[in-house]
């Protein structure tokens, strides 16, 4: 397995037009390009994908969208779901994206069912991250979890991205009470050779999984806790970064993160847009209604009016997500979404 340090994420650039009334600009975008999903996360789908696989954009509406969202000073582009990997074209739509004037950072959201099998050519496509939903590193706790079986399939996915080569591969963990919580020292072991960030997630809640989140939310602190308690120590946070906080220590190739939805500030680096599958922009993952661009990507002639219709959806965006105020907008999942 090769050694590297994990890379950092490039995040923020300053020439963004991309700007919000509150000063905070965009520079990262998440698109989702299906909500299908074949596992069923007991948080997530616990009864697997029940909507209407139909209606996706297209490559084409996918390529004028991103080119549009380049211009305007997206430089990092995030490919979600879903599980993007289960559209047959996700490869040429990588490809294309990777090609994309302006894109310099090409990531995928994936719970790689089929990565080990695809890492090469993700790689040659052009993939710079590829960030792996991981929630149990014990075949019967991944079981109970994603409904799934494929567990080693997953484990292997993870080792052939960082022998592919792909520069940044990390793993996000939701942290789930009496779940996976007693794995944090399993995780330190697994990141001791691995050059890979582990990010644990807080468990969010969304209007579907209620009672879920309830019995199984813990707070990050307590991750937060037992790595400081083990001798690991916070990094600096570089203001290009994401919401992880990450810690490191001289022992493990790895690293470990905390992403912590619910923490004071969390918002005010907010630097990222998303688009659901079916082309709506969302402002905020926590947030009501989408914009829907698809009219206006139909036709490469469209795209000073799509670019326009970008920035003024911006302004309406919000300060802050309403967590607290138990409002967590009208996401029934994040498979929705894109997470
Ligand atoms: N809370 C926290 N994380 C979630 N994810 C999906 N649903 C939730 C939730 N309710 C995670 C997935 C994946 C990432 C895209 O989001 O496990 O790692
Ligand atoms: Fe699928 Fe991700 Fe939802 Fe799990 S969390 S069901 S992998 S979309």
């Amino acid at each position: 397995m090769p050694q590297r340090a994990p890379t950092v994420d490039p995040g923020r650039v300053p020439d963004s037009e991309l700007e919000d009334r509150f000063g905070r600009r965009f520079a990262y975008l998440r698109l989702s390009i299906t909500d299908v999903c074949n596992f069923r996360c007991e948080y997530c789908l616990p009864d697997g994908y029940q909507g209407k696989p139909t209606g996706f954009l297209n490559r084409d509406e996918i390529q004028r969208l991103v080119s549009a969202f380049a211009e305007l000073g997206i430089r990092k582009l995030r490919i979600t779901g879903g599980e993007p990997l289960v559209r047959k074209d996700a490869l040429a739509i990588l490809a294309d994206a990777a090609a994309t004037p302006g894109i310099e950072k090409l990531a995928l959201t994936t719970n790689a069912f089929n990565l080990a099998a695809q890492a090469e050519a993700l790689r040659d496509a052009g993939l710079s991250a590829v960030n792996i939903s991981l929630d149990s590193l014990d075949r019967q706790g991944f079981e109970r979890i994603t409904g799934d079986k494929r567990h080693e399939k997953v484990l292997a996915g993870v080792d052939a991205a960082i022998a592919a080569g792909i520069p940044s591969v990390k793993i996000n963990t939701v942290l789930l009470g009496g779940l996976n919580d007693q794995e944090i020292p399993d995780f330190m072991e697994y990141v001791r050779e691995r050059p890979v960030a582990v990010r644990f997630i807080e468990l969010m809640q969304t209007a579907d999984n209620g009672d879920y989140f309830r019995r199984r939310h813990v707070s990050g602190q307590t991750v937060a806790d037992r790595l400081q308690a083990a001798g690991w120590s916070p990094m600096q946070r570089g203001e290009t970064d994401g919401p992880a906080v990450e810690y490191s220590h001289p022992d493990y190739a790895g690293r470990i993160g905390l992403i912590a939805p619910y923490a004071p500030g969390f918002c005010d680096g907010c630097n990222r847009l998303r688009v659901t599958a079916r082309g709506g922009l969302r402002l905020c993952l926590f947030g009501n209604g989408t914009h829907d661009l698809r009219p206006l990507l139909q036709d490469e002639a469209d795209k000073a009016a799509l670019k326009r219709s970008i920035c003024q959806t911006l302004v309406g965006k919000e300060v802050s997500h309403h967590l607290h105020e138990g409002d967590f907008g009208d996401t029934p999942h994040l498979a929705s979404t894109g997470g």
